[in-house]
């Protein structure tokens, strides 16, 4: 497959790759004496084995073997084929792909299309200057201030007037290139839509009449499909080219290619709403935004966006409209958000967008609009904090269900931690009562859990640990007997919806009855369950501490903890029952209690 990249040149590439740097900001790693460490993204693991080395510009995965260069990685981790990853390693080291490359290259997509494209770019670049009704384009591009750098950075060209233009010059009567132009979206079939103005009777026509055009390019700098503005006011505005084979909008970015070109090193990127926006903030000097072509942006565009670099803003007018759209961006942005990556919220001032505001402000002007920019967390809470009242306890733990089915999307990790510990702070109720509530898992959240202001040290060790807190219960209960006595009536644990938790009320009864029975015999009642294993494996755990008190307060504060999650539940229950059917009196007493403990705690 690699016959006809000159081997020479796949040594060039190699040389001006660092594979640390390209495997980091994919899979972060972590240094390690000579070796850079991560999981391996081949194999599922919890301990990392992967490894790269710098000197050998190699990576080896010690679990499950996988192992190659630069080039094999690519291939491997985003399935591209050896001359595209050698084009994105090329392109990242700034060198030219010797043209011949693409010749034995067994093409995936139609190279006559991306062909045909390119020379549809190449002749509305010529018609912005060439065509003899090309005066009224110019006027309008300066009109528009676009300076005849930026022009041809971005390949913006022109539309003639007429219906034929693209089927003759570039159809050129051939039937199948008709077809290809056809199926890229360029042409319309005459009888699928009655817009049939034109004098001619042939049975296509040109999709772009009369307008200022904008290439959209992939990654490769290919032109996969257009935008076009009218010149001056109109409808529509713009058109744009529709989902073809080469094109997909929820995939594609407007001024992705561009930004990769203009810049060695991607800091940040700033996703806007219009190619004119992209066009004039790099004409500025802000030249890292894209543009989402017409859609709001998908989880793709930003996982696209995330291989690049760790910050991505969004930016929005301020108004309602503005808003609405943010809030569909962060929606669709959660669940793409991984460790180490942050995406913030950037409203402009009414009646503003990007391309006006950085020809008032210029771009330092701009760039200090975007340090206000809101972090993600302060957008996510502010707008469900608007509806609800938060002086009342109701209106706080209204939050916590408003927030429940966005943060389930957040993947696990330090974004989803740092979630949780707003809302906690927020709704005012420790974490350990709140993950419950919001159906997560604690021992997710509690390995990243790093120090949590409102609870107390032992109980945050506690969590730390491997073993559930029932199941850390459970393992004092075995070994210390005597705690069993302090527990009280174990009836009221019965309804925590924890695992476990009727193997450990099981356990308290027995030990309750007799404190002095032996461990086999305790044991000896799990005889054939399914529990005896772990039973077994508890009663033999080795305790992190031995002294009498303290095990004495660990028990105590996992009952505390059981205690208050018993009535966290009981609270939601009681709440959502009086939102669906009323209170008896005593239930409503009991509410009252329960919100007076809670708040307490
Ligand atoms: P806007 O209407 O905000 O236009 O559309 P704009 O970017 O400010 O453009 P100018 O400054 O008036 O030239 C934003 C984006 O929405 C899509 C286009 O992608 C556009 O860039 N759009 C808008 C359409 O697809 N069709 C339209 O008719 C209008
Ligand atoms: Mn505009």
């Amino acid at each position: 497959m690699a016959g006809t990249i000159p081997r020479e040149f796949i040594d060039e590439v190699l040389a001006y790759t660092d594979i640390v740097e390209l495997i980091d900001t994919r899979v972060p790693l972590k240094r390690s004496g000579s070796n850079h460490m991560a999981c391996c993204p081949f194999h599922g693991e919890k301990t990392p084995s992967f490894s790269v080395s710098q000197p050998k510009q190699f990576y080896h995965c010690f679990g499950c073997g996988a192992s190659g260069d630069a080039i094999r990685f690519l291939m491997e981790y985003e399935h591209q084929s050896f001359v595209e990853a050698i084009e994105e390693l090329a392109q990242m080291a700034g060198l030219q792909v010797p043209k011949i490359a693409y010749t034995n290259e067994p093409q995936k997509q139609a190279p006559e299309q991306f062909e045909l494209l390119d020379q549809v770019s190449n002749y509305y670049q010529y018609q912005l200057t060439h065509h003899p009704k090309s005066q009224q384009v110019q006027d309008y591009v300066k009109q528009r201030g676009l300076s005849p750098e930026v022009i041809k950075t971005f390949g913006m060209g022109f539309s003639p007037p007429g219906w034929d233009n693209v089927l003759n010059v570039i159809g050129a009567g051939d039937q199948k290139k008709i077809q290809a132009l056809f199926d890229t979206g360029m042409l319309i079939k005459r009888d699928e839509d009655g817009a049939a103005a034109s004098s001619s009777k042939a049975p296509w026509y040109d999709r772009f009449r009369e307008r200022l055009m904008f290439p959209i390019r992939d990654r490769r700098g290919r032109t996969i499909a257009f935008g076009g503005r009218i010149l001056g006011d109109g409808k529509p505005k713009y058109l744009n080219s529709p989902e073809t084979r080469l094109f997909h909008k929820g995939q594609e970015l407007y001024g992705l290619f561009e930004l990769k070109q203009a810049l060695r090193k991607i800091e940040r990127i700033l996703v806007v709403e219009g190619y004119m926006d992209v066009v004039s903030l790099a004409q500025f000097g802000v030249n890292y935004s894209v543009a989402t072509l017409g859609t709001a942006t998908t989880a793709e565009h930003l996982q696209k966006l995330f291989r690049l670099c760790d910050d991505v803003f969004f930016c929005f007018d301020g108004d309602r409209a503005g808003r609405d759209a943010a809030w569909r961006a962060m929606n669709n942005a959660l669940p793409a958000i991984k460790p180490g990556k942050q995406a913030r919220f950037m409203f402009l001032p009414d009646g503003e967008d990007p391309d006006t505001l950085v020809r008032q402000k210029g771009k330092a002007g701009f760039e200090a609009e975007m340090d206000k920019a809101m972090t993600f967390s302060e957008f996510f809470f502010d707008n469900l904090m608007q509806q609800v009242n938060m002086e009342s306890l109701d209106g706080r733990s209204k939050l916590i269900d408003l927030s429940k089915p966005y943060l389930e999307k957040i993947q696990e990790g330090a974004f989803q931690t740092l979630m949780i510990a707003r809302l906690s702070e927020l709704a005012e109720i420790d974490q350990t009562s709140l993950l419950p509530l919001l159906g997560i898992k604690s021992a997710s959240v509690a390995s990243t859990v790093s120090r949590e202001k409102r609870f107390n040290h032992s109980s945050a060790r506690i969590q730390q640990q491997g073993p559930s807190p029932v199941k850390k219960a459970i393992a004092y209960l075995l070994q210390h007997p005597y705690l069993a006595e302090k527990a009280g009536d174990p009836g009221r644990f019965a309804s925590l919806e924890l695992a476990d938790i009727s193997v450990f009320m099981q356990l308290l009864d027995l030990l309750q009855n007799d404190p002095h029975l032996t461990m086999a015999r305790v044991l000896a009642n799990w005889q054939n369950t399914e529990q005896h294993q772990f039973l077994t494996e508890l009663a033999s755990e080795r305790l992190l501490i031995d002294d009498e008190q303290a095990i004495s307060c660990e028990f105590d504060e996992l009952l505390q903890l059981f205690t208050r999650q018993y009535q966290q539940q009981r609270f939601t229950q009681l709440q959502r029952k009086e939102r669906q059917q009323g209170l008896n009196k005593s239930e409503k007493s009991e509410y009252v209690q329960l919100l007076i403990a809670l708040k307490s705690g």
